[in-house]
């Protein structure tokens, strides 16, 4: 039996938190705040426009995201600034782990994917920037059918389109809504809790795996 691994990408392959650096150039110690603001804004934004039917490109959640940030926070980023984070956002760092971890499950059998809310091109790039495109056989994204994770649809459309079924397919997520969301339409899943930190949401669902990091997915996989 051959597992397919359905990879997340921006808070799991890729590091979100990536802009910090440049977010504390422009506004230093709100940088932190902001981040997290942007970043639960974003999903916010994707839930509701895939609720609501009305959707739009994961990047113009992005961008609503920071602009709601930059007014509620009364950050004053200018237009140039702006740009220089959007920017910033479509060539985010992987998560150190990342790259050793694929390298050593794509020696395996595992059919490997990514599977984002992001749109295809850009998912593409950001992989590609990060040095890890090698490593999928392909990277499935959300933008066909014109919805966001968690929609159960999105996970049936991963699964056909990968030819898979979810009792061989496995959801690779850091993002907890993401988790539950597989789990609902009975694919099997890992939680990266990267941080001790980090609380799972109090669902019906668990993650069938918990892991602190993507270097221990490997064993975790095989057990
Ligand atoms: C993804 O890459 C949004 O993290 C989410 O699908």
């Amino acid at each position: 039996m051959q597992l397919t691994l359905a990879f997340d990408v921006y808070g799991t392959l890729i590091d979100t938190n990536g802009v910090n650096d440049l977010l504390k150039q422009y506004i230093a110690d709100k940088a932190e705040v902001f981040m997290d603001l942007w970043r639960s804004k974003q999903l916010e934004y994707s839930f509701r426009r895939g609720l609501m039917k009305k959707y739009k490109k994961f990047s113009v959640c992005t961008q609503s995201a920071l602009d709601y940030s930059d007014a509620y926070l009364n950050t004053g980023l200018t237009a140039d600034e702006k740009n220089c984070l959007m920017q910033k956002y479509r060539a985010l760092p992987p998560f150190p782990d990342a790259t050793k971890s694929l390298r050593k499950l794509s020696t395996s059998e595992y059919r490997i994917f990514a599977f984002s809310n992001g749109f295809g091109e850009e998912v593409k790039n950001l992989l590609k920037n990060a040095g890890i495109e090698k490593h999928f056989e392909g990277i499935i994204s959300v933008d066909d059918i014109k919805t966001f994770k968690p929609n159960p649809d999105a996970y049936a459309y991963f699964l056909n389109k990968s030819c898979s079924k979810s009792s061989e397919s496995w959801l690779i997520s850091g993002n907890p809504f993401d988790v539950i969301g597989a789990g609902s339409v009975g694919m099997n899943s890992v939680w990266i809790r990267r941080s001790p930190k980090q609380v799972f949401d109090p669902w019906e669902i668990e993650p069938t795996v918990t892991v602190s990091c993507l270097t221990d997915l490997y064993d975790a996989l095989i057990i």
